[in-house]
């Protein structure tokens, strides 16, 4: 393999610069050409793509966002749209190609293989939705900086004498409001993944209030309902001064952490070695610390499990 390409794609991940770094240095490590592909598929149909070298990716190890940009590109996701990218991806002379993203990312990622293109698919979300893989690139960041903001709120909270609601992301999946929930000594973790009857938060609060508890953190997946809605019915179910926040895309930046680092960087160089070895239509993962490569339809195909020992832990650590 002469020539690859890169993509950032979907939502962003504190992590994917650190994961750009490792693909374009091991790349050139092997005498392979490298091309950054602008502003994920769309960079592939219009053609904003440039080589990379060592030092293009210099001192970007530590920066949240993503050096090559990311965007959703509708029109990828037509027959037609996905031909002008192939047509593009052999104008540039690019055989393989490493696209570092969500579920989404991956389904295009997928199409191209099967189209006679080498892909490799790098988890680069948030949300460690991804069940193939223990961690996705950017969680570990995430959950720490959510873990920031609830060592603040938790200040004021005490002060105050208050309950705060905490609004996270994580689309479908709980698992940032289950790590930073378990992490943080938050009273109640409320998650898609488990019912929660408000009465039960509610009682926790009271209960807490009565044995002289002065903070009270509920976190909040986005996504179950209104955080605001929620404040107010305990405010009038239990007397208790609630204030709600929601954290948004704050979650989404940052510099990545060790652990993200490390993940980033053993990730891109795996995903060069799949392609140099003829590999395509995989995806890169990590279990029980190893580095792991399958199907990229069978890795989407893995429907995430909860970790309901983690939530009950939670649960008991915060009676
Ligand atoms: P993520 O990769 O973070 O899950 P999206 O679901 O928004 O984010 O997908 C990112 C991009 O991947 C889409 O905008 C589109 O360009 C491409 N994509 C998503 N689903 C498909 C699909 N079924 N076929 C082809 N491309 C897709
Ligand atoms: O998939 C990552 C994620 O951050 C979700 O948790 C969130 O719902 C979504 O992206 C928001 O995406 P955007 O604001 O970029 O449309």
């Amino acid at each position: 393999m002469k020539t690859i390409g890169i993509l950032t794609s979907g939502g962003d991940a504190p992590g994917m610069n650190t994961a750009i770094r490792a693909v374009v240095r091991s790349a050139i490590y092997n005498n392979i050409k490298v091309m950054g592909i602008e502003r994920g598929y769309n960079g592939l149909i219009n053609g904003t793509i440039r080589q990379m070298d060592l030092s293009s990716v210099g001192d970007i190890i530590h920066r949240g966002g993503t050096i090559l940009k990311t965007a959703r590109c509708e029109e990828f996701k037509t027959e037609e749209g996905r031909k002008k990218a192939l047509d593009v991806l052999r104008i540039f002379g690019i055989e393989g190609l490493v696209i570092i993203g969500g579920d989404g990312s991956f389904q295009g990622a997928q199409k191209l293989s099967h189209a006679g293109i080498k892909t490799i698919g790098l988890p680069g979300t948030i949300d460690n939705d991804l069940a193939y893989t223990d961690y996705t690139i950017g969680f570990d960041t995430t959950v720490n900086t959510v873990l920031n903001s609830v060592s603040n709120i938790r200040d004021t909270s005490t002060s105050h004498g208050r309950a705060n609601i905490i609004e996270v992301m994580g689309r479908h999946c709980g698992d940032i409001a289950l790590y930073a929930g378990l992490a943080g000594g938050a009273e109640s973790v409320i998650v898609p993944e488990e019912e929660f009857h408000v009465e039960d938060v509610c009682r926790k609060l009271i209960q807490g209030k009565n044995r002289g508890k002065m903070h009270s953190i509920i976190i909040l997946a986005e996504g179950i309902g209104n955080g605001f809605d929620l404040g107010k019915e305990i405010e009038e179910k239990t007397g208790i001064e609630t204030r709600v926040t929601v954290l948004g895309h704050i979650q989404r930046g940052g510099s990545p952490t060790a652990f993200d680092r490390v993940l980033a960087s053993r990730m891109g160089a795996k995903a060069v070695q799949l392609l140099m070895n003829g590999k395509s239509g995989r995806a890169v993962g990590i279990k029980n610390n190893e580095m792991i490569d399958l199907d990229i339809d069978e890795a989407l195909a893995k429907e995430k499990e909860f970790d309901k020992d983690m939530y009950e832990l939670a649960k008991i650590l915060s009676i």
